[in-house]
């Protein structure tokens, strides 16, 4: 009965959620290195890729503290963020405004990701789980400081570049 349910079936159900989101991530990440024009933004994308790959075994050994399968559960939301993202790199392709309109994109996932793992560490915390929390904060600190990385990125070439007069 869903009456029955719990804040330990929440946080199992939200980590299933971001492993799902990490899995997609990590498949994304590669796709947006390619499209990227500048090699700044082409290396911070693979960068990213593997402190992803990093970040799924730290979901599995959350898992593995819980006693339970890592397994994901379908986010409609990171799915969406994504199919806006590859939005963006067909439409915006060959143009100035292509890596601005990447980088807002990664921003996205990157705040999805931040506002997952705030609420699990908030979560573990209330249930006890004191050994989750360091996983996941250190999960947390990486979104946080690619979120920064993708700021500067924007700041300093990607959105001048996507300022630059139309050619025709
Ligand atoms: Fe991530
Ligand atoms: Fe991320």
């Amino acid at each position: 009965m869903a009456a029955t349910k719990t804040l330990d079936d929440l946080f199992l159900d939200t980590l299933k959620d971001i492993y799902f989101a990490e899995k997609q991530i990590l498949r994304a990440l590669p796709k947006m290195a390619r499209a990227a024009q500048s090699e700044e933004g082409k290396a911070g994308f693979l960068q990213h890729r593997d402190e992803t790959q990093g970040q799924i075994e730290r979901l599995e050994q959350v898992f593995e503290l819980l006693g339970k399968a890592a397994r994901g559960k379908t986010c409609e939301a990171i799915q969406g963020i994504i199919a806006e993202g590859e939005e963006i790199m067909e439409e915006f392709k060959g143009s100035p405004a292509l890596d601005a309109g990447l980088i807002s994109s990664a921003q996205a996932v990157e705040h999805y990701e931040i506002a997952r793992y705030g609420t699990l560490i908030e979560w573990a915390g209330q249930l006890g789980l004191a050994d989750a929390v360091p996983l996941l904060q250190a999960n947390l600190q990486e979104e946080e400081a690619t979120d920064q990385k993708l700021t500067q990125l924007a700041k300093a070439s990607a959105n001048d570049k996507a300022k630059a007069k139309k050619s025709a």
